[in-house]
């Protein structure tokens, strides 16, 4: 007998549109666990980085990829990325260096295809609330929990450069949007949410509102 199917919240968006801080609350109110799939695919583009290559050198990107062992898991709630030896935290994954070059990486095919697999993974046991570009349209299309979280291009570089973070957001934005693999898009049945003038209390309460009424 199988038990009950894992609640999937799907929390697309594009950079600094207050999706990560969202997610993790819902997460939490949610007993689910959190998982920033922009934070896998900052751990890969470090691990390349660090080995040398250049994100634009395909065919190496994609040799260490196939040498590459990745583990996820999870700790007090939230999703965690092991890659070879070293357990990637925020300091290396939020780096100017990576910033600069995910979304080169993530455009590649191959290593989107290994990332999602991991991503697929996590909702095989628990609860989860994943945040991304592409949860709701290709991780979780058959998820009915689908959000998109927006904000103005003035108020997303305005909340990176509040945090003291050198990020193009316009470059990344450009890049994840006009991608061929998953790029970034609304899902058509997704809850649009514009977070520029609202508090993230507002924006928790309009994504755990719109769940609820679905729960009961
Ligand atoms: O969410 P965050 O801004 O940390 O994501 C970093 C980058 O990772 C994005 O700009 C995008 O290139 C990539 N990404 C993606 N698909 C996801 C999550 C992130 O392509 N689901």
């Amino acid at each position: 007998m199988s038990g009950p199917t894992p609640l999937i919240i799907a929390i697309d968006g594009p950079a600094a549109s207050g999706k990560s801080t969202v997610a993790k609350r819902v997460a939490a109110e949610l007993g689910c666990v959190f998982v920033n799939s922009g934070g896998m695919y900052r751990a890969f583009t470090w691990w390349v980085l660090q080995k040398g290559i250049v994100a634009e050198d395909t065919p190496s990107v994609l040799d260490l990829l196939a040498a590459t062992d990745f583990a996820c898991g999870e700790e007090n709630g939230v999703g965690t990325i092991t890659i070879g030896e070293t357990r990637m935290t925020s300091s290396e994954m939020a780096s100017t260096e990576v910033n600069a070059n995910v979304s080169v990486i993530a455009s590649i095919p191959e290593v989107r295809e290994r990332l999602v697999a991991e991503q697929r993974r996590y909702a095989e046991r628990n609860g989860v609330v994943m945040e991304g570009r592409d949860i709701g349209s290709v991780v979780f299309p058959g998820t009915p929990f689908k959000f998109y979280i927006d904000a103005s291009p003035e108020v997303r570089e305005q909340r990176r450069r509040s945090e003291g973070i050198t990020d193009s957001i316009a470059k990344r934005d450009r890049i994840d949007s006009s991608r061929k693999a998953s790029p970034l898009v609304i899902p058509k049945d997704a809850l649009v949410v514009d977070s520029s003038d609202l508090s993230a209390d507002e924006v928790v309460e309009t994504v755990m509102a719109s769940i609820r009424s679905r729960l009961v």
